[in-house]
């Protein structure tokens, strides 16, 4: 099955409940109802803050956009946000209040080149699994992005610190059940493919292209008080696109 056909029926698993919180910082944050504190929405958004500087910002791309969550935190009267998604469902419910949603594929963008001075693309290429359509992807966020521009591609799973990841999984799992067992029969619903990453493979495309990148550990999508607020068995690149 598809990857957009996954995503589709989790939109549709999800709907009535959870609208546009579809996808929240992790899938378990959805399934079991865990409150997601603003503590942790504001511990992401300065962590993205930090990569892509949002008060410069006037036209965002939130790319592989889901429910649209992040594109309606980060749309305003001063500053455009544009989602995009290739699951039709997943934009269904999105609420379109500071933003406005498309329904496309990341490999073939329907915008003019050069149009937005930010791009955000969170929790995508966890899911990619050809590199083929990662390199498209990843040169359509470049052709898209205005010189000077950056990208913030972020929670790419490390594959060489996969462990930390599932002790850290574990730790949540264990909290959850603790704290919500009576949702304890939707969690691990729906599986979904998870791709995971060297860091010199992102190197190597990288180095091919007209940018400069750094790379960073990922906000931690299970923070909660007294967590870390970033961990290193998830990795996010933030790439700058050269100056004319
Ligand atoms: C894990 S969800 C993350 C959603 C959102 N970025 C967030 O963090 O809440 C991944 C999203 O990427 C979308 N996606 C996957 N492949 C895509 C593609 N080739 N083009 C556009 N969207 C894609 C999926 O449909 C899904 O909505």
């Amino acid at each position: 099955m598809q990857l957009k056909d996954l995503f589709n029926q989790w939109a549709l698993f999800t709907a009535g409940r959870y609208r546009s919180n579809q996808w929240l910082l992790s899938k378990w944050d959805t399934l079991d109802g865990v409150p997601v504190s603003e503590e942790k929405i504001s511990a992401l958004f300065a962590h993205v803050d930090g990569a892509l500087d949002l008060k410069s910002c006037r036209r965002i791309l939130d790319a592989g956009c889901g429910g649209g969550w992040m594109s309606e935190r980060l749309g305003s009267s001063e500053r455009q946000c544009v989602g995009v998604d290739i699951a039709f469902e997943m934009l269904r419910n999105s609420e379109r209040k500071n933003s406005s949603v498309v329904c496309a594929d990341l490999c073939a963008l329907p915008f003019q080149p050069e149009v937005f001075d930010a791009v955000l693309c969170y929790f995508v290429f966890i899911n990619f699994l050809n590199p083929a359509e990662i390199r498209r992807a990843v040169d359509e966020l470049l052709r898209v992005t205005e010189p000077g521009g950056r990208i913030l591609i972020g929670q790419l799973p490390d594959k060489s610190r996969s462990e930390g990841y599932d002790a850290a999984k574990e730790e949540y799992r264990r909290f959850c059940n603790e704290h919500f067992p009576h949702l304890r029969e939707t969690r691990d619903q729906h599986p979904i493919p998870i791709q995971l990453y060297e860091r010199g493979f992102w190197a190597s495309l990288l180095d091919e292209k007209d940018c400069s990148y750094k790379v960073r550990d990922s906000f931690n999508p299970f923070f909660r008080p007294g967590q870390p607020s970033t961990v290193n068995w998830r990795f996010d690149i933030v790439i700058q696109k050269a100056d004319r």
